[in-house]
């Protein structure tokens, strides 16, 4: 495993912030109702505790593996199911979590997954957008932040399982030299 230097693009404090404006807006949208928070893993685990925390309307949260990338920087295009709700959302006002929505591909599969369950509305929710990589466009209801075209890790994001626990969000710069 190659490791690299990480050069940050987005710092905790900068993240914090606007997690915070999210779930304002959330707590505005949903005021007097109860939602279902979808952690999608393994890249939701960090926003969606900030976010969830965030929140002050009722929240239940639930947990859906999935996989797209096959650990590397490229998308597979092929959307695996490495673990399924626990809970039903039917009637629910459910909102999916996302870290990144690149190529689209795998919130577009997951919606049409999760709307045969009829759910009572059903929102996006992503950390990071790179519209520049849309090849299945979908309307994200709450996006914190537009990107370009970039590789990024940290706040739950990886490459190669690594870099989750970065504090801040980072693109992968030089090799550092070496592997384990
Ligand atoms: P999409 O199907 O191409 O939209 O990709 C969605 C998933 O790919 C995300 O939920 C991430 O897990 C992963 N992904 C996409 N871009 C990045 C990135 O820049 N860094 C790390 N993971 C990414």
């Amino acid at each position: 495993m190659t490791f690299f230097n990480l050069k940050e693009i987005l710092s905790a404090k900068q993240i914090s912030d606007r997690v915070i404006e999210l779930a304002k807006k959330i707590d505005e949208d949903f005021a007097g109702q109860h939602i279902v928070l979808l952690c999608i893993l393994k890249g939701s685990f960090v926003f969606i505790a900030d976010l969830a925390r965030a929140i002050t309307v009722p929240v239940t949260i639930d947990f859906l593996g999935v996989q797209s990338y096959n650990g590397d920087t490229k998308s597979s295009g092929v959307v695996q199911i490495t673990q399924d709700l626990t809970t039903s959302i039917t009637d629910r006002h459910v909102i999916i979590v996302e870290d990144i929505v690149d190529t689209g591909l795998t919130i577009h599969y997951l919606i049409n997954m999760l709307l045969t369950r009829n759910p009572k509305t059903l929102k996006i929710c992503s950390l990071l957008y790179k519209p520049s990589k849309v090849i299945k466009p979908v309307d994200i209801d709450y996006i914190g932040f537009t990107i370009n075209d970039l590789f990024v890790v940290g706040y739950g994001l990886d490459y190669k399982q690594y870099y989750r626990n970065f504090p801040g969000i980072n693109i992968l710069e030089k090799e550092e030299n070496d592997s384990i």
